[in-house]
């Protein structure tokens, strides 16, 4: 085995991912397995991630699906009981991905979509990384990955809600990374820019992807693979002193000015 192979390796671990039905969640889930993880995949779409699965599996790959709906709490208990039971051991890493997206001017942003973001994208999050962190106390062992937004870090317009969800959770990495220092869980967080996702055709869809992507000093958006080096870092021994940071994979997206 190569230093490169054995630094990065997830043989033996397990993993959950949340939001893992489609685009990042689903992608990363297939990337988790491929370094060697068993993964079990969560999400409210059933059908997708069983769909998933099976291609998993038809690769030779560990995965297994459970339901979750983050913005109800006991599912959330729930989904994790039930992982490990598949898995019939504890999960080692945790890719904290289920989000939504909400492309609107402040100013026309109405409640209701405002409640659904910050369930699903703060609360939510918080809530899954919660439950993860309590088991993984326990074994004073683990390795969590909030997946943020580089809209969390500096302002964009049409993502009032979005945004500062986001940015609510980098700072609970910050404290999460602090508090379970001691209790051998590391806490980071990725910042993705534009990704080409489902979610991100919302920007298509209201005139906006043209502007975004010419911001870009790379002048494109980003491929799913794209992230792989970062989330195989946080989540490996390889970043085994990471903790409490957040990495932009964003093409060089937040250099510029808006
Ligand atoms: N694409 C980008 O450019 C970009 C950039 C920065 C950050 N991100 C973040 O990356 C994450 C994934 O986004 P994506 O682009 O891959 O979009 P996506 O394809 O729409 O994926 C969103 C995932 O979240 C899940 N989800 C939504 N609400 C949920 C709930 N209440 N409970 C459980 N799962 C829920 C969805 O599954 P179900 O609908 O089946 O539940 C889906 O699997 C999000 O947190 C997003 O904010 C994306």
């Amino acid at each position: 085995m190569t230093i490169q192979e054995q630094l990065f390796s997830l043989a033996g671990k397990t993993a959950f991912v949340s939001g893992a039905s489609s685009g990042i969640g689903q992608h990363t889930a297939r990337t988790l397995a491929r370094a060697g993880a068993r993964v079990v995949l969560a999400a409210r779409r059933e059908d997708k991630l069983r769909q998933t699965v099976q291609a998993m599996q038809d690769e030779g790959l560990s995965a297994w699906a459970v339901s979750l709906d983050v913005t109800q709490s006991t599912s959330i208990p729930a989904a994790w009981q039930a992982a490990q039971k598949l898995l019939d051991a504890p999960v080692d890493i945790l890719f904290n991905c289920a989000g939504v997206l909400y492309v609107e001017r402040f100013l026309s942003q109405g409640a209701e979509d405002i409640q659904k973001v910050f369930d699903t994208n703060l609360k939510g999050a918080f809530l899954v990384a919660q439950e993860a962190a309590k088991h993984m106390a326990e074994r004073r062992s683990g390795a969590i990955i909030n997946v943020a937004s580089t809209s969390g870090v500096r302002a964009a317009g049409h993502l009032a809600s979005y945004g500062a969800a986001k940015a609510g959770l980098l700072h609970l990495t910050s404290i999460m990374a602090l508090e379970l220092a001691s209790k051998g869980i590391r806490v980071n967080a990725l910042a993705p820019g534009n990704i080409a996702t489902d979610m991100h055709d919302q920007f298509e869809n209201a005139g906006l992807a043209d502007r975004i992507r010419e911001r870009i000093p790379q002048r494109r958006f980003g491929e799913l693979e794209d992230l792989d080096g970062a989330t195989l870092l946080l989540a490996s021994d390889a970043g085994r002193y990471i903790t409490g940071t957040v990495i932009p994979v964003d093409g060089g997206q937040l250099l510029t000015w808006m």
